[in-house]
């Protein structure tokens, strides 16, 4: 089989900076795939001197010759979708249907979804998980689950929609009120009479997308996999139960898309300069004061699909390190050094103590997680404005250190450092 692929994989717990690689590394490829997460992933790319945010749509739909394909592993709220896609069609024209192609295997997410996860994370018994309420981890239950599972193939065909739909969305119902006798459920004749309109919008976009991916390799076309969210979030491999719903590592590239690993020749993982976390779980360098407040504000570390602020810390290499053995990442991308400018020091996690033993070893339990002590290598920060930055050389010594730190310790090479979000404020090190 021809090696013909690259992926783009966060190695924290999202938000890396995916967009800006995946966009540079767009024009280099003919077929960009998400295959992963649903619209609880947001995007910035800095396009033509404009910014637009995406959330579904892979990074791919801004290229007028690059395919963009939703995989089979992705779930699908067709109006945020279609919302997408109609504010893209005004700003750059139009998306005929091979220029965007929808797994119809994909999941679909409805509003009982929504409803179900308001009374898991709204309820009084303190284990909110602090998602994105999105409705993606109730559609990938349905979707483990089967009984309730309604895939878009299903969706685009009426009679199959029409026959599933009703038995479901009742039994729906009843759930939602056994869970909380309080709790809104959906009229399922409007629901019904929605989304058939969706379905109509969209069936021209929906298709086998793995034979689509397969037939593409063949005939030699270069495949760029866009990862969401980040390692640490994988519902296997994170930090359990504070994770997404979906294989978000490496991993999950084979079993969301059809297409096998061993077609990646550049496994890329993303890291931030520093570590973000969005939502409940454990982050053992997070910064509550100045210093974390400070990144906040200089990296803009708010959410960009709920707007919330991100929890900012120092960056873990530890963790770091597990997420990049788990992804099988063969090179780095570190993004937002320049929020790093104007520290006087900067600290990096190069171990844990847990229960007063020292350990390189990500935990598996968050009970210990919770527990570890970060041991931190104090590096002196570079005070210089690195946005102007083009190629290495151009780097202060203490930031060329800083990297080489951060490369050590996960124990893999840096290929691309960003200064900043342009497409020029990038730099390679290879
Ligand atoms: P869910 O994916 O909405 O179920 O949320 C589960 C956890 O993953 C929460 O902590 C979210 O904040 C986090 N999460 C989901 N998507 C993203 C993302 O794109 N970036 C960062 N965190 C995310």
């Amino acid at each position: 089989m021809r090696v013909s692929a690259t992926a783009v994989i966060g190695l924290q717990w999202g938000d890396e900076a995916k967009g800006k690689f995946v966009d540079l590394l767009t024009e280099q490829h003919d077929v960009v795939i998400r295959y992963l997460g649903g619209n609880n992933a947001g995007h910035t790319v800095v396009f033509g001197g404009e910014t637009y945010k995406l959330s579904l749509l892979p990074a791919g739909i801004l290229h007028p010759d690059v395919v963009s394909v939703i995989a089979t592993g992705v779930v699908v709220d067709p109006k945020a979708l279609l919302d997408e896609l109609d504010a893209i069609v005004e700003r750059t024209g139009p998306v005929e249907p091979e220029r965007l192609l929808i797994s119809d295997r994909a999941h679909v997410i409805f509003p009982y979804h929504l409803l179900e996860e308001a009374v898991y994370e709204t309820g009084s018994n303190g284990d909110a998980i602090g998602t994105t309420m999105r409705g993606i981890g109730p559609c990938y239950q349905d979707k483990a689950g089967r009984r309730f599972a309604i895939r878009l193939g299903d969706l685009c065909r009426p009679d199959v929609f029409r026959r599933r739909f009703h038995d479901v969305a009742a039994k729906k119902n009843e759930m939602l009120l056994a869970l909380s006798p309080n709790a809104e459920t959906v009229d399922i004749d409007a629901v019904f009479a929605e989304y058939s309109a969706y379905a109509e919008r969209l069936a021209p976009y929906v298709c086998d997308t793995t034979t689509f991916l397969h037939r593409s390799l063949k005939n030699g076309r270069k495949l760029l996999f866009e990862g969401a969210q980040g390692s640490l979030l994988d519902v296997d491999h994170g930090t359990f139960p504070y994770v997404t719903s979906s294989n978000s590592s490496g991993c999950g590239i084979h079993n969301g898309s059809g297409v096998p690993e061993r077609v990646i020749s550049r496994m890329i993982g993303i890291v931030k300069a520093y570590t973000t976390r969005v939502g409940g779980g454990p982050f053992p360098t997070e910064l509550t004061g100045e210093i974390g407040e400070k990144i906040r504000e200089r990296g803009r570390e708010y959410g960009t699909v709920t707007g919330r602020a991100r929890r900012c810390g120092w960056f873990d290499a530890v963790a770091a390190a597990y997420a990049a053995r788990i992804s099988g990442v063969d090179c780095l991308a570190i993004a937002l050094l320049d929020v790093l400018d104007e520290m006087d020091e900067i600290k990096v996690c190069e171990a844990y103590e847990i229960d007063g033993e020292r350990t390189t070893d990500f935990p598996s339990q968050i009970e210990d997680l919770n527990k570890a002590r970060p041991l931190y290598r104090t590096l002196p920060g570079w005070k210089t404005d690195l946005t102007g930055a083009r190629k290495l050389a151009d780097l202060p010594a203490a930031t060329r250190r800083y990297v080489e730190t951060l490369t050590e310790l996960v124990e893999v090479p840096a290929a691309f450092l960003s200064i900043g979000p342009d497409r020029e404020q990038t730099i390679f090190c290879d």
